[in-house]
């Protein structure tokens, strides 16, 4: 099982406070935002760099600025769109696609009904987001979908995965790299994540 789990101790107090049943929409939104900007610190840690020569108001100097890597991040519908306002505040020319998947009732497997991507998916690094990463068929279905368009890098940021939902993503896309923010025990009967934080969606929009 081979995903990154983004330790950092802020990171870790602020989803023990998402996970509690008692937080509350406002906070639950303001602290998912908060932490996936942390995380998106951390995955973009391997963006190119170039040198570019500048003058400050005491000398001339070589610095380093972003190299303009074209860079893309696309949200899962709902519970994804919880997660990208704070990538959106780090990387503010960022593109943003959206991938929208629902459940078939028959075969329990993901049925696509929603995908706007950028123009130019393959000129693109794209960072795939979804908070709960659970069974791993909605993830995978979705980086098919991405890979189909032509994107050769994509990066996976889940906030809580299951040890099942990892596994099934390194088996089927073993180049894509998955960064988290906790590995929790298993799934339970329902496909939820144990102990998890319940419905993502649900608390991120206020709808239980
Ligand atoms: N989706 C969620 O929102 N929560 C889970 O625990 C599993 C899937």
């Amino acid at each position: 099982m081979n995903a990154k789990v983004i330790d950092h101790p802020l990171i870790q107090h602020k989803l023990s406070l998402i996970r509690n049943i008692h937080t509350g929409t406002k906070e639950f939104r303001e602290l998912l935002e908060e932490i996936s900007m942390l995380m998106a610190f951390e995955i973009t840690r391997d963006l190119p760099l170039e040198d570019v020569e500048i003058e400050t108001p005491v000398a001339k100097c070589t610095c380093k600025m972003l190299s303009g890597k074209k860079l893309g991040i696309v949200p899962i519908l709902r519970a994804g769109l919880g997660m990208t306002n704070g990538v959106v505040r780090l990387i503010p020319a960022v593109k943003v696609g959206h991938i929208g998947l629902y459940r078939d009732p028959q075969t329990l497997m993901p049925v696509e009904y929603y995908c706007k991507l950028p123009s130019d998916v393959a000129e693109r690094d794209f960072i795939l987001i979804d908070p709960m990463l659970a069974t791993g068929n909605s993830l995978a279905a979705s980086i098919d979908i991405l890979k189909r368009k032509g994107a050769k890098n994509i990066k996976c940021m889940c906030l809580v995965a299951s040890p099942e939902g990892i596994q099934l993503i390194n088996n089927a896309h073993p180049d894509v790299d998955i960064f988290v923010a906790a590995i929790d025990e298993k799934l339970n009967d329902h496909g939820y994540i144990v102990p998890g934080l319940g419905d993502a969606g649900d608390r991120i929009f206020g709808t239980k």
